[in-house]
């Protein structure tokens, strides 16, 4: 997928904005606006991938003209510039959650050339990420055809929006596996298990950058957003009759046992038995891999916490089963995970595709081959 970019920079001083075109013109497409009303009619007639514009203008703020952009170029990312400590607008501009990223005045032309690079990665990867999505239900659709491609491209996808956690999909569909193999599931159900597993936070793609990065505990109002994930994951994987059972996993895997969870508050057995497989296996995972707001615990404090919430948040017969594969050392469950049911490889993640994380992600199994293999158990042999 090939991009050309337009950038649209707003600002009623005209030195400033001679300026920004001057900057970021060697590499883009840049349409100059001296007011909101010639921004918004720029925003009409070009595919406008970036929009740069300064707070403080005569007519309507920064913030105000970045959320009428919202209904005309919903996907353009948005960059706030002000030469003032302004709170209240900081404050608005974030909690607007479509704000990339706010840069105070005076800028420095190399710092914003490289969020301007950063932020079209975003773009590109957003795009990209809608691509498979299409794809994805494409595939779901002629289930008979699954395509297993589209289906890890889209997981790699999805696990590189959210860099701090690449593989996550493929790992928790893995963990979820080897407890639903445990404890007796059948071969159609462990099948898919690994489906729901995979696509369990698709949903998550709809979700603004803004939020998936914070670094710091999500506001009221972006936890709600963040809740509607499973709706969304259970909404792409659509009302397709023979993954009815995906569908059901997926949109419950964040219920409570005592009926504290999302989004229908079910309780105990209600709770489909796939869901508090999925909730336990992502748990596990999210503890013993780094995130924005916190680094990895490691696996005996994951343990204590799962063990510390078995019963109330998890299912306590799924959290023993959990803990009887991974055994005393966290790498048992990396090195004993059992096969593919759908061919999906732990390392078959395309370094091209993901974010940096990917880079720690291959050490870390490197280093579980070594153990691995000085245990003579190979098992993470690339499948022809
Ligand atoms: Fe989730």
């Amino acid at each position: 997928m090939e991009f050309h970019h337009k950038i649209l920079v707003v600002d009623d001083e005209p030195a400033n904005l001679r300026l920004l075109k001057r900057v970021l013109s060697g590499d883009y497409d840049v349409l100059p606006a001296s007011c909101a009303e010639e921004a918004l009619a720029i925003l009409e007639e070009h595919d406008i991938s970036l929009v740069i514009t300064d707070q403080r203008m005569p007519s309507i703020s920064g913030v105000q003209l970045l959320e009428q952009s919202l209904s005309i170029r919903p996907d353009a990312i948005k960059i706030l510039l002000t030469g003032y400590t302004d709170v209240q607008s900081l404050i608005d501009a974030i909690n607007s959650g479509h704000v990339y990223k706010y840069i105070p005045k005076p800028w420095d032309a190399d710092e914003l050339k490289l969020t301007v690079r950063r932020a079209l990665e975003t773009y590109e990867l957003k795009k990209r990420n809608e691509a498979l999505l299409r794809d994805l239900q494409i595939a779901l659709v002629q289930l008979e055809d699954l395509s297993i491609g589209t289906i890890t491209a889209l997981a790699d996808a999805l696990d590189a929006k959210c860099d701090y956690t690449s593989g996550h999909s493929l790992r928790v569909s893995r963990y979820a596996v080897a407890i639903g193999r445990a404890t007796g599931l059948s071969d159609a159900e462990l099948r898919d298990l690994e489906l729901a597993g995979i696509l369990h936070d698709v949903g998550k793609i709809g979700v603004p950058e803004s939020i998936l990065w914070k670094p710091a505990q999500l506001t009221a109002e972006e936890e709600a957003i963040m809740a509607q994930h499973p709706l969304r994951s259970a909404k792409i994987i659509g009302d397709i009759p023979a993954l009815s059972r995906v569908r059901s996993w997926v949109l419950h895997h964040h219920e409570h046992i005592d009926g504290c969870g999302y989004p229908d508050h079910l309780s105990g057995e209600a709770i489909p038995y796939g869901s508090r497989i999925i909730l336990v296996a992502d748990a596990y995972d999210a503890m013993t891999t780094d995130r924005p707001y916190r680094r990895a615990i490691g696996h005996d404090c994951a343990v204590a916490e799962l063990l510390k919430h078995s019963g109330s948040q998890f299912d306590a017969a799924v959290v023993k089963a959990l803990i009887s594969i991974v055994g005393e050392e966290g790498a048992a469950l990396n090195t004993q995970l059992p096969e593919s049911f759908l061919g999906l490889k732990l390392h078959s993640i395309d370094p091209l595709q993901l974010g940096t994380q990917y880079q720690v992600e291959s050490a870390r199994l490197a280093r579980l081959k070594e153990i691995a293999q000085r245990m003579g158990q190979v098992t993470f042999e690339e499948k022809k």
